[in-house]
Parts: structure tokens; C-alpha cells; sequence
């Protein structure tokens, strides 16, 4: 698996992926993955062989992160490449000397577990933040890494 920057040519792929994960919580299109990219944010691709398998995308001011995407495709999950995506994003938040905040749906389980192991906790509730399921979040946070 390879790390790399996410390219414009990824982001018809990136819709399809956010359909397959996200398709009761108005899931990205390509105008927003476009956006993101054109706004200068930090957006990395995991890639096998040159096919896309998962994304994550932050974005960084001089006083905080916001951490807003994070996915892999349904068939390489739980085989470490969430946590390399999440590592690669700390790595620059840290580099920044920023704290780190994102929201995650409160049921997501395998999504909370990894935030908690890299040093995030939950900071408050945000009901019904999610549309159209009306899924509640945690907003989630990370102290900055000042060493
Ligand atoms: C959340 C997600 C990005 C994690 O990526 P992944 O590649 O499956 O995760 P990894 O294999 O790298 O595991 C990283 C950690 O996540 C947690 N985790 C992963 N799968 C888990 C599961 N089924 N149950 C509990 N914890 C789990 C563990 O803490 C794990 O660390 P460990 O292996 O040391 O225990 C991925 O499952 C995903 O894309 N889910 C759908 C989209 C999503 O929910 N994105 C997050 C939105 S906030």
C-alpha cells in the first residue's frame, strides 16, 4: 500500500466510495471533493497496485485541525489502513503544533475505538448532526503535540 496525495483523477472514485459508506448521511460529491482539494487542504489517498482504497482529508490553520474525512473501502477494513491514514494527518497536525478536532457518528464503534487510541477524546454531543438519517455526533479532540 502506498500513501499519496489525492489527485483530481480520484475524485469520481472517492463518490463511488462515499456512496458505498455513507449513503444515509448525504455523502460527498464531486463538487465537494473538488472544493476540497481547490481550497488547498491536506488530502491523502491509500493506494494497491494504483487503485484507490480509502482517503482522509484535513485541514489546518494556525490555531486548530479539523480532521474531515476519513474512509476506507468496505473489503480493507481492519487491516491497518485507517490508522495509516490517521497517522499521516496527525503527522502534519503535529508538524503545525495544532490541536485536532472532528465529529464521528456516535454508533461508529470501529471509528471511535481508533480516534481513542491515538489520543482524541469525546468533547461533547452534537444531536442529529448527521441529514437525513438525523445520526447524532461526538465531537472529538486532540491536545496539541508540542515535543
Ligand atoms: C473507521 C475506518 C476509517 C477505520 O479504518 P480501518 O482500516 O478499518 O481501521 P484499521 O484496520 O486501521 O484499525 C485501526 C483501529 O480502528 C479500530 N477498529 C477498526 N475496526 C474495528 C472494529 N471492527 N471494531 C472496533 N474497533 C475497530 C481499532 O482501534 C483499530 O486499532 P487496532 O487494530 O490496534 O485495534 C473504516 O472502518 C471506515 O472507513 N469506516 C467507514 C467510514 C467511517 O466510518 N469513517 C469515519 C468517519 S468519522
Amino acid at each position: 500500500m502506498t500513501i499519496a496525495p489525492l489527485r483530481h483523477a480520484d475524485v469520481a472514485r472517492c463518490v463511488e466510495i462515499e456512496h458505498e459508506l455513507f449513503h444515509g448521511d448525504d455523502p460527498w460529491s464531486e463538487n465537494a471533493f473538488r472544493s476540497e482539494l481547490d481550497n488547498g487542504n491536506f488530502y491523502v489517498g491509500a493506494y494497491v497496485d494504483d487503485a484507490l482504497i480509502g482517503y482522509a482529508g484535513l485541514a489546518v490553520s494556525e490555531y486548530e485541525g479539523s480532521i474531515h474525512t476519513i474512509a476506507v473501502v468496505s473489503a480493507w477494513q481492519g487491516r491497518g489502513v485507517g490508522r495509516t491514514l490517521l497517522r499521516t494527518l496527525l503527522a502534519q497536525v503535529d508538524a503545525a503544533g495544532v490541536p485536532v478536532y472532528l465529529e464521528v457518528r456516535t454508533d461508529n464503534t470501529p471509528a471511535i475505538a481508533m480516534y481513542l487510541a491515538h489520543g482524541f477524546e469525546q468533547l461533547g454531543l452534537r444531536r442529529r448532526y448527521y441529514q437525513p438519517s438525523g445520526a447524532d455526533a461526538y465531537t472529538m479532540g486532540r491536545p496539541a503535540n508540542r515535543d
